[in-house]
């Protein structure tokens, strides 16, 4: 499979290249298309896919025009994936969330929940993470094979995900199923066997749970947790009465800090095997961990790609855009792009513009939690550097065929202690 897409790309016309196809991902080919679209074409027009016609905006600067510009480019229009937005029935609760909102809806609702993940909130939440982090550290089987994904990525954020909500930690599992579930879409995953009416049921039990934890929260003293801030928030002390806006708000924040980070802690330990140069040199300077970490976060690049829809006819690039068009960023190809970003392939992690990336997004929707992300991933690799000289990967990776989530599903490594 690798060999056949590797010589196709270069013959290949260039109006038949289709880079949504998940298995691009899933098999980790998507390199030297992208490559191709950046030096011949960075707005790039398909004619039809799995989602229909769609333009691919592939280099750095295009992709900061496109998200900088909200006012031409929308995320309400439709929704932002490539998939369309997936409507059961209009019955059914969709969850409308702020990502999805274009100004002035979108900024005063984003205002109301982003005093969460603010640094003097992280502030309060640091010492939990660290504690919780080494916890999972020390308990990992030193000498044995083990999947890194899930006794590590997976566990620290659902461990996060339960401080940023102050839901119950023997639960906080639930809030991982209920992320994946979020994004189980098979448009976007390529997996067609999931049953959409259980996937809908699962989710009205998720916003019950949460409306319980509303009510039980809204008699306690205010906290720093995120419900606890809603509830003690003008602008959205009565998001409980409003069933789309309340269970689209909570998925966002559990959608936004799961997947994400949890594919940048699965990404760095792959990204420091595959060049141990850069293993050694944070060997010899743990100093270097600060900026390591966004240099991971732009290799890795969780969010592959976001979605806009024009509001009018625009020239991008050279190209003509039409009202309506969709326009898809592709984040992952911005952050390899050689203009910027020198040897882009490899993680170098004292790269001098290691934040320059566009991982996060840009413009009025970028990343609201950056900075948490950031925490997480800093002081994770500080507890790590105390204690293992290297997690080894000693097997083959697996990877989801996803083209929205850079997932990673397996990746088997054994420890070595200092
Ligand atoms: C490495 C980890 C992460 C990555 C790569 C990431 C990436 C992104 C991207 C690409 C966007 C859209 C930007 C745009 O459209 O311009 C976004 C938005 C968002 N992210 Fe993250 N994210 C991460 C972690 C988190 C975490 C931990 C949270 C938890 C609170 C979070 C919450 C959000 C929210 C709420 C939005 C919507 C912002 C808005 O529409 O105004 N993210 N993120």
């Amino acid at each position: 499979m690798d060999s056949i897409e590797a010589s196709d790309v270069a013959s290949i016309p260039l109006e038949e290249i289709d880079v949504s196809r998940p298995e691009l991902f899933a098999n980790d080919t998507w390199q030297p298309w992208f490559e191709r679209l950046r030096k011949e074409a960075p707005v790039h027009y398909r004619a039809d896919s799995v989602n229909g016609p769609f333009w691919s905006v592939s280099s750095h600067a295009l992709i900061k025009e496109v998200d900088t510009n909200h006012k031409v480019f929308s995320s309400e229009k439709g929704g932002i994936a490539i998939a369309d937005p997936y409507v059961m029935d209009e019955s059914q609760i969709q969850g409308q969330s702020f990502i999805t909102l274009d100004e002035p809806k979108h900024m005063p609702q984003r205002m109301a929940v982003a005093p969460t993940v603010a640094p003097k909130n992280l502030g309060e939440f640091e010492p939990l993470i660290r504690e919780r982090a080494i916890d999972i550290l020390e308990s990992l089987p030193v000498g044995e094979t083990f999947n890194w994904v899930q006794e590590v990525s997976i566990e620290l954020t659902a461990r996060m995900l339960a401080i940023l909500f102050g839901f119950p930690y023997e639960e906080r599992r639930k809030l991982v199923r209920w992320s994946d579930l979020a994004t189980a879409v098979p448009e976007v995953t390529g997996d067609d066997s999931i049953d959409m009416n259980e996937r809908y049921e699962e989710l009205m039990g998720a916003a019950s749970a949460f409306y319980q934890l509303w009510t039980e929260r809204a008699k306690e003293p205010p906290k720093f947790d995120l419900i606890s801030m809603l509830i003690h928030n003008e602008e959205t002390a009565r998001m409980n009465e409003d069933p789309e806006l309340f269970l689209g708000t909570i998925l966002l924040l559990i959608v936004g800090g799961n997947d994400t980070t949890r594919n940048s802690i699965s990404g760095g330990v792959l990204a420091l095997n595959k060049y141990p140069d850069q293993y050694q040199k944070l060997r010899e300077n743990p100093g270097l961990i600060p900026n390591m970490v966004p240099e991971i976060v732009r290799w890795q690049t969780p969010v592959i790609h976001m979605r806009r829809t024009a509001l009018q006819d625009y020239e991008l690039g050279g190209q003509q855009i039409k009202e309506g068009d969709k326009v898809v960023m592709w984040y992952l190809s911005g952050n390899r792009d050689e203009a910027v970003f020198q040897d882009a392939d490899k993680l170098i992690i004292d790269r001098p513009n290691a934040r320059g990336h566009v991982a996060f997004g840009f413009g009025v929707h970028r990343c609201m939690g950056n900075r948490l992300a950031e925490l997480q991933l800093r002081v994770l690799w500080e507890e790590i550097m105390k204690r293992f000289h290297t997690v080894e990967v000693v097997g083959d990776v697996e990877r989801l065929p996803n083209n929205f989530i850079r997932g990673i599903k397996d990746v088997p490594v054994r420890l070595h202690p200092i």
